[in-house]
């Protein structure tokens, strides 16, 4: 029966198919087949789940379980730089939406929060502890603190200088 992995790329199922043989017991090792999968395609879509879920012969409701219980696995595409915006009752008060709101706009972002140019994911998260400083914007691991509307240009700009710059 032929599985549906329409839109992946083949070469990248084989080579999954290919580690997944490796393992004898598939069962005990799904974390590290997740991990490769992720590793190779760069998130997790649902066809590729129940790709994994027909060669590893366990139930693809079990594979979502896992991929939706790791915060480090991805069902959705994931940019270079991961925009969390506080949306948190502290930061909310102080104009958070707006800032949110012109990240999405800046960026264009689509449905699952993925900038056009797809260096970008915007999120919004709840408090993170910094309600002093907030509203909060976290990009991967760093924090701005005071953020306003008219900052998210330069937060954007710095990033795309950053992504340049290792790519050259
Ligand atoms: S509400 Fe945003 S950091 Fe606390």
């Amino acid at each position: 029966m032929k599985l549906k992995t329409i839109g992946l790329d083949n070469a990248l199922l084989k080579s999954l198919k290919d580690y997944i043989d490796t393992f004898e017991n598939k069962e005990n090792n799904i974390i590290s087949i997740l991990h490769y999968a992720q590793d190779i395609f760069g998130y997790l879509p649902p066809e590729l789940q129940v790709y994994i879920a027909r060669l590893t012969n366990l139930p693809a409701s079990r594979i979502n379980g896992i991929v939706t219980f790791y915060s480090f696995f991805n069902e959705r595409k994931m940019g270079k730089f991961k925009v969390d915006v506080c949306l948190g009752t502290a930061c909310f008060v102080k104009g958070s939406q707006e800032i949110m709101d012109a990240f999405r706009q800046e960026l264009k972002v689509d449905l699952d929060g993925l900038s056009e140019d797809g260096l970008f994911n915007v999120n919004s998260i709840r408090c993170v502890g910094a309600c002093g400083i907030g509203p909060v914007v976290r990009v991967n691991n760093k924090i701005y603190g005071h953020v306003k509307a008219e900052d998210v240009k330069e937060i954007i700009k710095t990033h795309r200088q950053e992504a340049k710059e290792e790519e050259s």
